[in-house]
């Protein structure tokens, strides 16, 4: 079924390191979704840590969330039909060595720790993890 969905995307500090945000924003909006919302930001520690919360007790937590605050990111509502599992589909697999060719983390991903893109993974996460970084004023 084809349900107009809003994800949160983040592009992450080696992303932004690399000056890759028009690159990855043109995979974006190649693949039908649209920017409805955007801003840079430097995350705390205690704001990536808050957001990845989900993985508090995963091994690689620590540095997920130090990696986060390397440089600065770049948050996005995307808005589109099925947005979540279309925005997985332009991100590509976790793992940007498993990802499929032609997708953001296989272009542009270096590890699984440094992949380049944040989306959401179910309609209850991308509520939450819009309003996350978002309010209501400042989504189209
Ligand atoms: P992301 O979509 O931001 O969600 C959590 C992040 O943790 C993930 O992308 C990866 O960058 C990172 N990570 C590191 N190791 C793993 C792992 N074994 N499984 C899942 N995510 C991992």
């Amino acid at each position: 079924m084809m349900v107009i969905q809003r994800t949160l995307s983040i592009i992450k500090p080696d992303a932004t390191r690399r000056n890759l945000i028009g690159k990855i924003n043109a995979k974006i909006e190649s693949a039908g979704l649209r920017i409805i919302a955007q801003k840079m930001l430097r995350l705390t520690k205690e704001q990536a840590s808050a957001f990845y919360e989900v993985h508090a007790e995963r091994s690689f937590y620590e540095d997920l969330c130090n990696n986060m605050i390397r440089g600065p990111v770049v948050v996005q509502v995307l808005e589109g039909e099925n947005a979540i599992s279309a925005y997985r589909d332009v991100m590509g697999a976790t793992n940007p060595a498993s990802a499929a060719p032609g997708s953001i983390r296989h272009e542009f991903g270096e590890s699984i720790d440094l992949n380049s893109v944040h989306g959401s993974d179910s309609v209850d996460t991308a509520q939450k993890e819009i309003a996350f970084f978002f309010s209501q004023i400042e989504i189209l």
